[in-house]
């Protein structure tokens, strides 16, 4: 039975769990990032403001995991690309992940709603620089030349995620929404579902239910470099160009 129409736009969100198998950790598993740290700590504009070392060091940790080379796009990553480069209808991935694997493995349409490990924002003038390095309070901005105000380019808890009205249009105009490696706790990603469950075809794949697995057509559960190759071969058919499935 065909999933949906060739030239039916898709859009997949992804989260930590599409990142688990390269290595990263998610953030409420068992051995999650927030079973470590409390978000509190680091994570909020307030604990920014309160002790900016202690935020840099959290993300200074994670940005160079990010860069470690056993760190890699794993098989649901290149397959996702796969499906954003051959899908007539057009992809695009929104990722609530801050990790670069994605875009290594040539993502095209890749939308980072939550930020990016691998750049750096200036508190006073806004420049958004690319940034593999360690940032501290000392850190000038390279474009204002000001210290004091770089913080990691990541959407923190309280702040508006970003492009929200390029993914908003991306989901008016879907034929297939397709949630990956997310616990669906967070919104306004965890709301996508329903915003378009009725008038698009909604398919979770993930390693166990969501919160939210109820509010999906289909739920696929297995690991993602598993499970999403398998989905992407299906949309795709034998020919590789969405012709059938
Ligand atoms: N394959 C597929 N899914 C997996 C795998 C795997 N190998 N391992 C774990 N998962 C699933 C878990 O079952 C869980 O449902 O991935 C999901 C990860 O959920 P979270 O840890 O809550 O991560 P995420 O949903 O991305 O969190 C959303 O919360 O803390 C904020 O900003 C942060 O972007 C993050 C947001």
């Amino acid at each position: 039975m065909r999933l949906i129409a060739r030239d039916a736009p898709i859009v997949v969100l992804t989260g930590a769990g599409i990142s688990r198998e390269s290595g990263l950790a998610t953030f409420r598993d068992a051995d999650g990032i927030w079973a470590r740290v409390r978000i509190e700590d680091v994570a909020t504009p307030e604990a920014f403001a309160r002790d900016p070392g202690r935020v840099h060091a959290f993300y200074n940790a994670r940005r160079r995991q990010i860069a470690d080379p056993a760190v890699q796009p794993n098989a649901a990553h290149h397959a996702l690309a796969r499906l954003a480069r051959a899908w007539p209808g057009g992809v695009t991935v929104v990722t609530q992940n801050v990790d670069d694997l994605h875009d290594r493995a040539g993502t095209p349409n890749l939308i980072h709603m939550h930020g990016e490990l691998a750049k750096a924002r200036c508190g006073r003038c806004g420049a958004v620089t690319p940034w593999r390095d360690d940032l501290s309070v000392e850190t000038a901005c390279p474009s204002c030349g000001r210290a004091g105000a770089m913080r990691p380019h990541v959407v923190w808890f309280g702040e508006m995620p970003l492009a929200m009205e390029e993914i908003a249009a991306a989901l008016d105009r879907c034929g297939l929404f397709v949630s990956i490696g997310t616990s669906g706790s967070v919104y306004p990603a965890a709301g996508f579902v329903a915003e378009v469950r009725g008038r698009a075809r909604t398919v979770e794949l993930n390693l166990e239910p969501s919160e939210g697995s109820r509010l999906f057509d289909e739920t696929i559960h297995g690991p993602a470099t598993r499970v999403v190759p398998d989905f992407v071969n299906r949309l795709l058919g034998p020919d590789g160009r969405g012709s059938s499935g």
